[in-house]
């Protein structure tokens, strides 16, 4: 249950797959956000995810005036090195000691892909967590959600409740009984802020277990029925039409604010989610800001 709510929130693409219509930003394959986050006068500015350029990240962040050494904190959604890699450049950019990083416990496991070539796709060895807390991590591994500051949390584990959504990627991972099995991503966490007068606004990185059950675990965990937006990669990408049509569907029912949805969302879901949402959907791009609150 969530009972304290953020005064304000603003949100600012730094890293994504695609970049404003004549604008100077470097785009890549990945994600960031930077929040800056406001309760009583106490303001956090917390990064979530890197993308997997640490150049082009940092550029862009020059660009639109942010100095890394602001950032307070840094939430990972889960290990895919398009969400991770170049996180220990970032750290020294950032230059703070014991520097909150959240993620889930299982962030530094194997995760690989064995098609169209076997590739470790998770957290990569620059990224080890050796070199983070060298570079002055302080990592926080949970898989219960994390309050960042009252009104602001991860939301850890997400219950899987749908029958029609799943992973959206073939991965596989090794157990502890060194059996190569497929990888449920457990580590696929998201952030919720709550306002006072706008409702929930979620913020995803892959949304690997799916987005429904994420809006749903963020409604059911805050006690908030209301959702003003959903800003984040949905990885329907590679989906099949009719999961696409169930998961849009269910996100109109769910969601009666609007949704920013880019890097993994895939094209065919872009333009459903348009279909039913209209103006209240747009594609996420790098430099975009959505402030909430006052
Ligand atoms: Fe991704
Ligand atoms: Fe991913």
């Amino acid at each position: 249950m969530i009972t304290e709510y953020l005064d304000r929130i603003s949100i600012t693409v730094v890293a994504e797959d695609s970049v404003l219509y004549e604008s100077p930003y470097w785009g890549q394959h990945g994600i960031s956000l930077y929040v800056q986050a406001e309760h009583n006068t106490v303001v956090r500015n917390i990064l979530i995810d890197v993308g997997q350029s640490p150049e082009a990240l940092l550029h862009n962040m020059r660009l639109l005036g942010i100095d890394p050494a602001s950032i307070d904190a840094i939430v990972l959604t889960h290990c895919h090195y398009d969400h991770t890699q170049g996180l220990a450049e970032v750290l020294k950019a950032i230059g703070k000691r014991d520097l909150p990083v959240i993620a889930h416990p299982d962030l530094f496991r194997l995760d690989f892909i064995v098609n169209p070539y076997l590739r470790h796709v998770g957290v990569m060895a620059g990224d080890s967590r050796q070199e983070l807390e060298a570079n002055g991590a302080c990592l926080f591994l949970t898989a219960d959600p994390l309050q960042l500051l009252p009104g602001l949390t991860t939301t850890g584990y997400i219950p899987r409740t749908t029958d029609f959504e799943e992973v959206g990627i073939p991965l596989k991972t090794i157990d502890s009984e060194g059996k190569v099995v497929m990888d449920p991503m457990n580590d696929d966490i998201s952030v919720i802020a709550a306002l006072k007068d706008e409702g929930l606004v979620i913020l995803s990185g892959c949304s690997h277990a799916g987005i429904v059950n994420i809006v749903k675990h963020a409604k059911s965990y805050s006690g908030i029925d209301t959702v003003a937006c959903v800003i984040g990669g949905l990885h329907l990408v590679e989906a099949p039409m009719e999961r696409i049509k169930k998961t849009v569907d269910a996100m109109h029912d769910l969601v009666g604010g609007t949704v920013f949805a880019g890097h993994c969302t895939g094209f065919n879901a872009q333009v459903e989610l348009r279909k039913q949402f209209g103006d209240r959907f747009k594609p996420l791009q790098t430099g975009q800001k959505f402030v909430f609150g006052k």
